[in-house]
């Protein structure tokens, strides 16, 4: 078992498919392979699905169903949509036309391994994709429909912060800092929220333990992105996957360059603080048992595990 597996809460079994990182990338290649789709866009939206990525968005949406009495299974059709949002908002992000990024989770960006028109198109198909494995495979009328209402608020919120993130002259009256968050809360935030909400959904969460599960997401949300920010200043792209070092040379708005490296790190020690209250808070209101137990743990090493990645 490696650091990494340990700490995003890796259990074993014969097949590997206790491990939430196996069994939503299972659960998606099932989805894919039955969906009928043009060769070269199954192709193309394979490439950005598989092959890398630290799932952290569809293991916390896991994670958070059994922290309030769901099981794993319960998770794997909101979990497996959401990342389909997600490496759809990579692909887009790393076109010429937003940060032109060659190199992602270690290979060829999709717009160079296959063409931009195509790497327009995959990702436009895995967000309709994500929506669609949703309303086909949550049968509870009532939950299908909170989760697309969650996902499409996650997804629209995402897109916002991107549009901000790429319009320099964006609020140019309001100060730095607070422009900067309103950016990263939506563009990276939104889906980490949007994660720990649906989780908490799927697992038939109370309203008091939403609220924590919430504050949880926020907390951690907007973490990731000042870590993302921080990395992109001190690891090499060996190290990233990606090409280190982008965002200054892009001019863009983040917290090393706004507050400098010490006070970002201050900031993600906050933020650690506030995810780990809000867990406090979430355990208090719980329900106890195994399954949960489970689920708690593995929130609050992957809230630890968040603040020091590496990449
Ligand atoms: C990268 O997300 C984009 C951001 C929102 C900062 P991840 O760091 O989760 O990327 P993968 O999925 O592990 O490649
Ligand atoms: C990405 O932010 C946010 C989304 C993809 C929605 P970045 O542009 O900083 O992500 P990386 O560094 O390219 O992964
Ligand atoms: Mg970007
Ligand atoms: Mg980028
Ligand atoms: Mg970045």
């Amino acid at each position: 078992m490696t650091t990494k597996q340990s700490k995003m809460g890796k259990e074993k079994d014969a097949e590997g498919l206790a491990d939430p990182v196996n069994a939503v990338e299972k659960y998606v290649d099932d989805f894919l392979a039955r969906r009928p789709l043009p060769g070269n866009l199954r192709e193309a939206v394979r490439y950005a699905m598989f092959g890398g990525g630290k799932r952290i968005r569809p293991t916390l949406v896991i994670r958070c169903c059994q922290a309030v009495g769901g099981s794993m299974a319960d998770a794997l059709a909101a979990g497996g949509a959401l990342e389909l949002v997600h490496c759809f908002s990579l692909v887009h992000d790393d076109l010429p036309a937003m940060d032109d990024d060659d190199l992602r989770r270690g290979r060829p960006t999709l717009h160079k391994h296959a063409n931009e028109a195509m790497a327009i198109l995959a990702g436009d198909a895995m967000s309709g994709l994500a929506f669609e494995l949703i309303a086909q495979r949550v049968t509870d009328g009532k939950l299908a429909a909170g989760l697309l209402r969650e996902l499409a608020i996650g997804t629209n919120d995402m897109i916002a912060g991107q549009v901000w993130d790429t319009l320099p002259d964006f609020a140019a009256d309001v100060p730095a800092l607070k422009r900067l968050q309103t950016i990263h809360k939506n563009k990276t935030g939104a889906l980490i929220r949007c994660a720990c909400r649906m989780g908490g959904m799927c697992g038939g969460v109370s309203e008091g333990q939403l609220e924590a599960l919430t504050r949880f997401g926020d907390a951690i949300g907007l973490m990731f992105q000042v870590v993302d920010d921080i990395l992109d200043v001190t690891q090499t792209t060996e190290q990233l996957g990606k090409s280190a070092g982008k965002d200054e040379k892009q001019g863009k708005l983040t917290y090393p360059a706004v507050m400098g490296l010490d006070a970002s790190r201050a900031e993600v020690a906050r933020l650690g603080a506030e995810a780990k209250g809000a867990l406090a808070e979430l355990s208090k209101n719980g329900r106890s048992g195994a399954e949960t137990q489970v689920g708690l743990t593995a929130l609050e090493e992957l809230g630890e595990y968040l603040m020091v990645r590496m990449k």
